[in-house]
């Protein structure tokens, strides 16, 4: 039998190239070899928010980019959140097995209320317990995520673990599946790429912005003048270039080195490569109407709760509910 994955994404709107090389790109593959869930976590993301009237608008920018790069509702469930309730109730049943303990070292948790400290709320300290949720409602074994969200994996297995021993071996224990692919540093060259520092670059761009967005990049410091010798291994965009252009890769290396090129003749090479690899999803993109991105959600979500309300039944049932 396939194994299953389940991955959820916050709705952050239109998805940028490091979202792709870091995370989208590997959903894609797993559509090969398993059974895929991704989620658009909408509940999640109200824990951090203080505006929501861009919910909406950003799930949708989201699902047309994830259909864009070929995450298949045929294959797949693709669907949000809160589209199936049941997530709820399992949170708070699942609360009942978490110490409080567990939940307030949780790295995150710690980092994000230093970063509010004015909206330090119950959801928060919650959070990885919902995100158990998510996955455990789908009784999923696989999780691909990011380094960042190891411990949240952590404390998902510990509260498996905790429920299947009181309540009889209802869900397996999750495994995290690490994706192979290196953090993606944005166009400033130092932070990782996101939309919230505006160092990045939208898959859904135009060529031209694409053009304009790597002119602005940051390149290697100690080049200051064409005449220097670069160091394409401090550069950005030589990374970049590792990912868009990698047949021209060692010769732009070397002529770095040499002060042979010119960072914005290298900057023009990357964002044609850029402009290039992402032409077929653009065109893609564009020919997906909202009435289809609506109908795949509908059918997820669908799909998604026939196995919630079976695991839901079968929970309630073991916890002297029924
Ligand atoms: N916490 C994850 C993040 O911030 C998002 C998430 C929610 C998730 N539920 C999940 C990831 C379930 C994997 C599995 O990126
Ligand atoms: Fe970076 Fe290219 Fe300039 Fe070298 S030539 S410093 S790799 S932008």
């Amino acid at each position: 039998m396939k194994g299953r994955v389940f991955s959820g994404a916050r709705p952050t709107g239109r998805q940028h190239i490091g979202n792709y090389l870091g995370a989208i790109q590997n959903y894609v593959k797993l559509q090969e070899e398993y059974e895929c869930i991704y989620c658009i976590v909408d509940i999640h993301a109200l824990t951090t928010l203080e505006d929501v009237s861009e919910i909406q608008s950003n799930i949708r920018e989201m699902i047309l980019d994830w259909l864009a790069a070929e995450l298949d509702p045929r294959r797949s469930i693709l669907f949000v959140q809160s589209h199936v309730p049941q997530v709820m109730e399992l949170h708070t049943l699942l609360s009942m097995v978490t110490p409080l303990g567990w939940l307030l070292r949780v790295p995150t948790f710690k980092e994000k209320a230093r970063m509010q400290p004015h909206n330090v709320n119950y959801g928060l300290v919650g959070y990885p317990v919902l995100q158990t949720a998510d996955i455990v409602l789908y009784k999923a074994d696989t999780v691909p995520v990011g380094e960042d969200q190891l411990s949240h994996l952590e404390l998902a297995r510990e509260i498996v673990r905790r429920f299947n021993n009181l309540f009889g071996p209802v869900f397996p224990e999750p495994q995290a599946r690490l994706t192979t692919y290196p953090l993606v540093l944005g166009l400033d060259g130092v932070a990782k790429m996101s939309k919230s520092l505006g160092n990045h670059i939208e898959l859904a761009a135009t060529p031209q912005e694409t053009d304009a967005q790597v002119m602005s990049a940051f390149t290697d410091p100690a080049r200051r003048y064409r005449s220097d010798p670069g160091h394409p291994d401090v550069c950005n965009v030589y990374t970049l270039h590792n990912f868009y252009n990698p047949d021209q890769r060692d010769l732009i290396a070397e002529q770095c080195r040499a002060a042979a090129i010119g960072c914005v003749d290298c900057k023009k090479l990357l964002s044609q490569g850029i402009n290039r690899a992402l032409e077929p999803f653009r065109e893609r993109r564009a020919a997906i109407t909202d009435s289809y991105a609506g109908e795949v959600l509908a059918d997820g979500a669908a799909r998604a709760s026939v196995i919630a309300k079976e695991t839901i039944q079968e929970v309630k049932e073991k916890m002297g509910l029924l």
